[in-house]
């Protein structure tokens, strides 16, 4: 869609956090191990950033690429047989990026237990237009109490990030005033 074409901000109606909540389930093979056998922590990662992907596109509307992940963590193995299921929402919203918050939890294939959480994520989606360049996302509109606590956490983390890239940006930028290369 070119600018023209394009609703202005105010006009892209809001979309419940619900409308986009995805889960993703795979279950883990052979080729999926590290050398100790176990599950390898980049499959996981790839899921992640697959269920992640999918929410940002389906709240998007449109093609959204991975900007940042952070606090990638592992809590737990996962094995060979387990059934993992990577459940991914939209936490936060900004004008043309999305925080996607990820929880992955592991039935285990030997175990009648409830399915155990084994790792989370944070990752920040830009949606783009055909040329590669953000456009603006439709608001968030969380609706439970752990949706509007999970916007509220995000826009802390947001807040972080941008500080600390300004902060990197500021260092790097007063060595090169300086005239120190590294
Ligand atoms: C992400 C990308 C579209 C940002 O483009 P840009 O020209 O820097 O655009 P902007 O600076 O306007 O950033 C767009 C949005 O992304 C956010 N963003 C950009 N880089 C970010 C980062 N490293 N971490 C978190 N958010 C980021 C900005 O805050 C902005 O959000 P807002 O509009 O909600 O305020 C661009 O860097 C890109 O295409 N990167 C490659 C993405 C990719 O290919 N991913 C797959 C990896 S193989």
């Amino acid at each position: 869609m070119t600018d023209q074409a394009r609703p202005p901000e105010a006009e892209i109606p809001g979309k419940p956090t619900a409308a986009s909540r995805t889960t993703l389930s795979h279950i883990m093979t052979h080729n999926d191990t590290n050398l100790l056998g176990t599950v390898h922590g980049g499959v996981i990662m790839k899921l992640v950033d697959d269920a992640a992907g999918a929410v940002a596109g389906r709240h998007s509307g449109g093609p959204a690429v991975t900007a940042s992940m952070d606090e990638m963590v592992f809590l737990e193995p996962v094995r060979v047989g387990d059934l993992v299921h990577v459940k991914a929402q939209v936490n936060w919203t900004g004008r043309t990026s999305m925080e996607v918050g990820v929880r992955v939890l592991a039935e285990r294939w030997n175990e009648s237990t409830p399915a155990q959480q084994v790792g989370s994520a944070y990752l920040v989606f830009a949606a783009v237009d055909a040329d590669g360049k953000p456009r603006t996302v439709p608001e968030v509109v969380p609706e439970s109490e752990r949706d509007k606590r999970r916007y509220q956490e995000a826009q802390i983390r947001r807040t972080h990030r941008l500080a600390r890239r300004r902060a990197i940006k500021d260092l790097r930028d007063r060595r090169a005033a300086e005239g120190i290369e590294d």
